[in-house]
Formats: structure tokens, sequence, C-alpha cells
């Protein structure tokens, strides 16, 4: 399949980047910047190389650089930002420190002659993020676009093209013009990328790799690993075996809810192991929060082997939903494997001997639920917000008990209840409760009460990274205070958390 790929110099636009060629029709991937040409040389189908922006300056000795033989290996390049500067500084140019930065919208004459503007209107508002600049440009480079700040905001050399701002936001006017210019006139790519495609591809890849062998799954409930068993079922069907580990840490009816999914809407059949008592003697009396954290990691790997070797030693794969994401995010973006932590059950692989398969690892998370839709997943479910692997055991802050757990869940059931009757349940990126390890006097039914303090938790966020805590009006929060206070036993107090993040984090441990 065609692709183009990006060369990640760190800049926060760079998945971005990646979806707007996806979007196009063509597949494209983010890749080290430290890949070779070799390397790109043994890859099939690179049509052309972007180098994205990032936060250096390329004139710091220790700023990330550029195998230069890429420049030369006959495939289109385009520089964004800092990828124009190094191309520039590499190529014997020269950067400096600007005397006017620019940060935001700016407007910028584009020379329509040149293929990566062709068609499109000569006067433009671009986005730009930069403090330095290119001051002297390398030999046989022209300038084909310029900003009131500078005459090199575009240059270009044969098919060497090197922009100052940022195609791949929408508040570059033309930005897609852009890098359609890039990706069709110039790279001659082709329309081979569509979830559909990867559907068929991805089936007859896991059909002619597994071929009569069989693989192992372990689902967690959330959309990545349910996506991967839809996926993998297609393909190989009863040669897949899931295996769902409840650990008691699960949210109200989430253990029924997995299983419906699966076996009744899907037909895919799930082993449900309750290891709830195992999990739950050990986290006993445990108030540490990254103690809780290792304990339930430990544990997972210990039930989920025990529950292997029961299953018999015939599996020669391990299924992971693994995204394209979590690879990057451990900076291993390209052809290595990492495991997620925890749920994803890490560092079982090698212990057991089994093979991996992660049909899921060239996809973003909004094209796992795009394509789990494809697959037959209910919207409900492939829309479903995060939920932690550790589960309520990071919700409930100090030790753990049977009746806190029930006395969360009961709660937690009526926020969500409450959440999806207001339509709120799309905007909001996660909202939960947590029980904090305060008990508060109070007053019910003329009687003091000395009862636990509840907290709400709900943020507006992108990626998880960062976070901003949701502004619920008044009345909706009287709303679920009244019911969670008359309706989950144990409770008296309610406070809702105003903090984002940073400083706080999602969770409270
Ligand atoms: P924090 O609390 O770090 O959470 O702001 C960011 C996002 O990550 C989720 N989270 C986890 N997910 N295993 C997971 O699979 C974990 O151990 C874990 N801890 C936090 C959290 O729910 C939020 O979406």
């Amino acid at each position: 399949m065609d692709q183009i790929l990006v060369l990640d110099y760190g800049s926060q636009y760079n998945a971005l980047i990646v979806r707007r060629i996806k979007d196009l029709g063509v597949y494209s991937l983010l890749l080290p910047n430290t890949i070779t040409a070799e390397e790109i040389k043994k890859m099939s189908g690179v049509k052309g190389i972007i180098l994205s922006g990032g936060p250096n300056s390329v004139n710091d000795p220790l700023a990330p650089s550029i195998d230069i033989k890429i420049l030369s290996l006959g495939i289109p390049v385009l520089g964004i930002c800092y990828g124009m500067q190094l191309i520039v500084k590499v190529l014997g140019g020269e950067v400096a420190s600007s005397k006017i930065r620019e940060y935001g919208n700016t407007s910028c004459l584009f020379k329509t002659s040149s293929p990566l503007f062709q068609g499109l209107n000569t006067d433009s508002i671009v986005y730009m993020s930069h403090g330095d600049t290119v001051v002297k440009t390398p030999e046989g480079f022209n300038d084909i676009a310029s900003s009131k700040s500078t005459a090199f905001a575009g240059v270009q050399k044969d098919n060497i093209f090197a922009i100052q701002f940022h195609p791949e936001v929408t508040n570059t006017v033309q930005g897609k013009g852009i890098l359609s210019n890039f990706v069709f006139n110039i790279c001659h790519a082709n329309k081979e990328w569509s979830i559909d495609n990867y559907i068929e591809q991805k089936t007859k890849a896991i059909k002619k790799e597994v071929g009569d062998k069989k693989v192992l799954l372990g689902i967690s409930g959330g959309v990545d690993s349910a996506v991967t068993a839809v996926l993998l079922h297609k393909a190989i069907g009863n040669q897949l075996t899931c295996l769902f580990i409840d650990h008691g840490l699960l949210r109200k009816n989430e253990a029924e809810q997995v299983n419906i999914a699966f076996k009744e809407k899907l037909g895919i059949p799930v082993k449900c192991i309750d290891a709830s008592a195992v999990f739950l003697s050990r986290l006993q009396g445990v108030t540490d929060p990254e103690t809780k954290r290792k304990i339930i990691g430990k544990t997972f790997i210990d039930v989920f082997k025990e529950e292997a070797k029961k299953l018999g030693d015939d599996f020669t794969y391990l299924g992971q939903g693994t995204l394209y994401t979590d690879k990057v995010e451990s900076g291993q973006g390209g052809t290595s494997v990492v495991i997620k932590s925890h749920h994803n059950v890490g560092g079982l692989p090698k212990e057991l001997g089994f093979k991996l398969i992660e049909p899921l690892d060239e996809l973003y998370k909004d094209e796992v639920r795009e394509l789990g839709k494809k697959l037959g997943l209910d919207e409900a479910f492939v829309s479903r917000q995060p939920f932690p692997g550790p589960g309520l055991a990071i919700r409930i802050i100090g030790d753990i008990t049977p009746e806190k757990l029930s006395i969360l869940r009961e709660a937690d059931a009526i926020l969500l209840d409450e959440v999806k009757k207001a339509g709120l349940d799309k905007k909001i990126w996660q909202y939960f409760c947590v029980l904090t390890s305060d008990r508060s006097v109070g007053v019910m039914g003329d009687q003091r009460s000395y009862m636990h303090t509840l907290a709400i938790r709900a943020v507006t966020s992108v990626d998880g990274m960062t976070a901003d805590f949701y502004h619920f009006d008044m009345d909706f929060l009287s709303k679920v205070s009244t019911r969670i206070i008359n309706e989950v036993k144990g409770v008296n107090r309610l406070v809702y958390d105003i903090t984002s993040k940073p400083p706080s984090t999602i969770e409270w441990e």
C-alpha cells in the first residue's frame, strides 16, 4: 500500500499530520526521527516523507537531526516548521533566532507556480508557531511563500519542499489543499487507505499468519481489546479464545455487559474468570496507591498464567489490543513491539513463549472506534469512557473493602445514569465517583450520621494527558447529590472536584 512517512520531531501536531493524510485516503505512519535511509529503502510503498515540527532549535547541538541520505533517496520530502529548519540547516543554509517570534495566524503569500501551492489562492491565512527562522536558504532553493516577518515562509528545490507554517492545523485555511498537493501531485500516492480496506487486508494477513494455530486474547472490557477480539474472530473464528478476568474491581454490571456484548451480540465465546477473591485478599489492608497498582498488575499476570495453563498449551499466539499511539508514547513507533502495562498483561508473552499478534497496532483511538462500529460493535460499547486497568481500586482512597466497593459501585451507577440522561456522555471524556478516606458528621432523619464523603470527578480531555474539570450546572450536581445521598447507604456528603490536570491527575491515585 502506498504510504507517506511522518518523521517525529516532537510537535504536538504530529498525530494530526498522520490523520490528515489518512483522511485524504493515503496510509501514513509516524516514525522516530532516528530512522535511516537504509531502513526506509527496505519499506514498501513509501511515496513521500514529511519531517514534522518540534520544540527544539536546530542550532542546539543536542537537537534531533536526520540521516541526510534520506534527502537524496529521490522520494519527495516536505519539512514543516522544525522540519523546514532542519532541511535548511543540514543542506548548508542558515537558521537564526527570529527578532519577531510568530505564534498564531499570519497572512502568507504563496507562489502558485510551485506544485505545493498549485490551484490555491495566492493570499492566505496560515498558522505559525516558531522562534527560529530561515535567514539563508541552501544553494539551489527557491522561495515559494513569504509572510510579513519572513521572505522564506516556504522554500523548494526539486522535490524537496519546506514550509515554516503548519498545514495540518485547521487555522491554516488552505492546509488541506497543501497536503493534498504534496500527497497527490508531488508524491503521486494512490488512495488505498480506508477502514474497509484495513479490515480486508488485516483479515487476510491474520489468516495467513495464524494458519491453523490458536490465539489467546485477554479482554479487559475496554474498546481496544474488544475490537481486537472482533477482528481476530472475523479472521480465524473459533481458533480464538477470549479470556476475561474479573478482578472484582469493575463497575456495576460491567462483567455482565461484557458478556452480553460478546456472547449474545457478536457470538464470540468468552471465558470469564471470577478472580475477585484472590485480588481482594491480596489487596486487603493496602493503602499505598503504587502498592495497590503493583499487586493488581502481578495478580493479573498470575491469574492469566494459571488460566492459560488450564486451557492447554496449544496457544501459539497472544492477541493484544495495542494501538499505534501506545507504541509512539513509549518512544518505539515503527517496528518494535511494546506491551501496554498491566491490563495488556505486561511481560507475559515472553515468559509463556507466545508470539504476539496485535492487529490494531497501526491505528489511532478514533480509528479503532470506527473499526469497531464497522465490525458490528454497538455505538454505546465503542464510545465507552476510558476505564483504568486497576479499576475501582484506585478510586477508593485508603484500604479496599467489599463494603466500600459496593458503595462506590452504586454511587457511580447513579452518576453514569444521570450523565446519560442529561445527554452529556459524549461531551465528557471521563466521569466517575471517588470514595474518599474521609468520614464526616451529618444529620439524616433527625439522627446524627458519621459516614463517607464521596467525590465526583468529571473531565474533558483529548488524550488524557491534560484535562479540564467539566463545568456542570448546579442543578445537575444538586440532582446527583440528592440521588446518591438518598439511594446509597453509607454516604452523607458529596463534593465536586474542580481541579484540572495538571496540577491534579484524572484519577485520584
Ligand atoms: P491520570 O490519572 O494519570 O489518568 O491523569 C490519565 C488516563 O489514564 C487512565 N489510567 C489508566 N489506564 N491503567 C489504565 O489502563 C492504569 O493503570 C491507569 N491509570 C490511569 C485514566 O483513567 C485516564 O483516562
